[in-house]
């Protein structure tokens, strides 16, 4: 493993591997009454939010407290940032206070390499998404829920045909996706208006498509995407309606799916908009079951990042007392 997860394509196939396996090692603490193990305690691990996020703050904050690891929680509102202060600052601030790794959001595409790479922090750092450009964390846990329910939990997903559907443009989870899953031997094709899709999509490691129906046929995954309103600054598609008629996954269009296939989305959904409410709700959808397997792959991440003691999964109880060893 490198030092840093910035990207998808920090993880080569037996490092994501190593990752996705950890996690499902530590997916077991979940089902146990005491959620915690003594790995990372007396490490510091600090969320750096600059942009709004529920999910992936809650879930790094989860992870890193059940390997109870000391967590501080930094928002841009409400801080020094608010004031003017640049993110060297903000970085030297933080590295005065210990932080053996930084979780970071933000909404300029780049900030965690430069974090990374300025030699403001000696800690690792994790991107938590930043801009438009990568959010690998979201991809691990995406690829960690398609091995559970495609690939029976083991391997990689060689061969296994994942769609990714709409607002490519804007999504961070679309490119990790695409760098991690063509990594893992997936074979993914993107869909969308040729508004949506970036410039220069032909040289990624994907098919394409203008239409969805098609792809749908043989996906094992179909993973829908926000439409990112507050990231357009021009008219991308006609109207709400003709989005959702072309691009939607509605109940018919979920019909055309293959029985085992499952119906994903990295949350906050647009109900109505990409994914009718019928679908998110049904049974091939796996989206809150994404949310609770972030918190395993989070931990998996912080723990190889950081070193940890052995994780004594094997134990009958997990070591609570503070005095013990892990
Ligand atoms: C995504 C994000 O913030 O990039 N959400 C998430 O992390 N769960 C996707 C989105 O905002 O649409």
């Amino acid at each position: 493993m490198k030092r840093h997860l910035l990207s998808g394509a920090d993880l080569d196939r037996d490092d994501a591997l190593l990752v996705l396996d950890t996690a499902a090692e530590l997916a077991s603490l979940t089902d146990r009454a005491v959620k915690k193990l003594p790995t990372l305690r007396g490490r510091t691990v600090v969320n750096l939010f600059f942009e709004d996020s529920t999910r992936t703050r809650i879930s790094f904050e989860a992870a890193a407290k059940r390997l109870s690891a000391d967590v501080i929680n930094f928002s841009a509102k409400g801080s020094s940032v608010s004031k003017g202060e640049s993110l060297k600052d903000t970085a030297l601030t933080l590295e005065a206070m210990g932080a053996d790794a930084v979780v970071i959001r933000h909404h300029a595409s780049g900030a965690p390499h430069r974090l990374a790479h300025s030699g403001w922090i000696q800690g690792s750092v994790v991107n938590a998404g930043d801009g438009t450009h990568e959010h690998p964390t979201q991809a691990l846990l995406d690829a960690f829920t398609m091995r559970r329910h495609l690939a029976g939990g083991v391997g990689d997903l060689e061969g296994r045909k994942i769609v990714i559907v709409g607002d490519v443009l804007h999504s961070r989870v679309a490119r990790s996706n695409v760098l991690l899953l063509s990594t893992l031997g997936a074979e993914v094709t993107l869909v969308g208006p040729p508004t949506l899709l970036p410039v220069g999509v032909e040289s990624w490691p994907c098919a394409t498509s203008y239409e969805l129906d098609g792809p749908l046929k043989d996906a094992d995954a179909v993973m829908m995407l926000r439409v990112q309103r507050e990231r357009m600054n021009a008219a991308f598609f006609p109207s709400a309606r003709e989005y959702s008629r072309r691009y939607g996954l509605d109940a018919r269009r979920m019909a055309l799916l293959p029985e085992h296939a499952i119906v994903m989305h990295p949350g906050p959904m647009n109900r109505g908009m990409e994914i009718a409410a019928e679908v998110a709700d049904s049974n091939r959808s796996v989206i809150v079951e994404q949310v609770s397997n972030g918190v395993s792959v989070r931990m998996a991440v912080l723990y190889l990042l950081l070193g940890g003691a052995q994780l004594g999964l094997g134990d009958d109880a997990p070591t609570t007392d503070p005095g013990a060893e892990a």
